[in-house]
């Protein structure tokens, strides 16, 4: 069987991007990425992709008049390159009902916090001043509602007392870096389903035990 094609659409420093690059120069890992498609020019992601020899786009929201144009140029290029499974990281614009419908189930989002809390921006600082324990990422298929849709895997990491959203930041990219390829993984083989608005993994094992914070004394 071939791998998956994907489409990775970026707006900057795409280290997501970078974390599936590096994972597909595994001849065995399961996907390829066929193209690369940024909203903003020039920025590092494209960079990224150029240099691992990965096809690139810039498709710029603001040289189309309205969000349909737009969409309807991303849709293009994606379908053009063959695409069968989009993956947003780091992308940050908002796409209407009808281009997520006609992706549905075959487009994905990675985001900073456990949704469904923290959606939307400025997440990190959001958890902190929420005085939240934990927080994490999600990788998520896509729905019309941002940051929403059946979840596929998280990863969590504690918050500590002096974390502002920049250390907290990092040590969710940290994690976003293993979740991301993770999620294409199970999707790629085939073992993730979305059955009834859930996602249902075949073979997937939760991990024993759980995280407290503070830890007990
Ligand atoms: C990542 O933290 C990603 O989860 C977040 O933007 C960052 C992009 O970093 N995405 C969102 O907040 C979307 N709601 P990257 O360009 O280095 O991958």
């Amino acid at each position: 069987m071939g791998r998956l094609r994907l489409g990775v659409l970026i707006s900057g420093r795409g280290s997501n991007l970078q974390a599936l690059i590096d994972a597909c120069a595994d001849p065995a890992y399961p996907a390829e990425i066929a193209l690369v498609v940024s909203n903003v020019a020039g920025v590092q992601g494209l960079t990224r992709a150029a240099d691992a020899g990965i096809a690139t786009a810039v498709v710029d929201h603001r040289e189309y008049d309205g969000r349909g144009p737009f969409e309807d140029a991303l849709h293009a290029a994606l379908a053009d390159a063959g695409v069968e499974l989009v993956c947003l990281a780091g992308f940050m614009r908002l796409l209407t009902d009808g281009f997520v419908a006609r992706w549905h189930d075959r487009m994905i989002n990675i985001h900073p916090s456990l949704l469904p809390a923290f959606k939307g921006l400025d997440v990190q600082q959001r958890a902190i001043d929420a005085g939240a324990r934990f927080s994490g990422c999600t990788v998520h298929f896509v729905r019309p509602a941002m940051d929403a849709g059946p979840i596929i895997a998280q990863a969590v990491v504690p918050i500590h007392g002096d974390d502002d959203a920049d250390t907290l930041a990092a040590r969710i990219l940290t994690q976003e870096h293993r979740l991301f390829p993770l999620a294409v993984r199970l999707i790629a083989e085939g073992r993730a389903r979305v059955v009834d608005e859930r996602v249902v993994i075949d073979g997937a094992r939760a991990p024993a035990g759980a995280l407290v914070n503070p830890e007990p004394a």
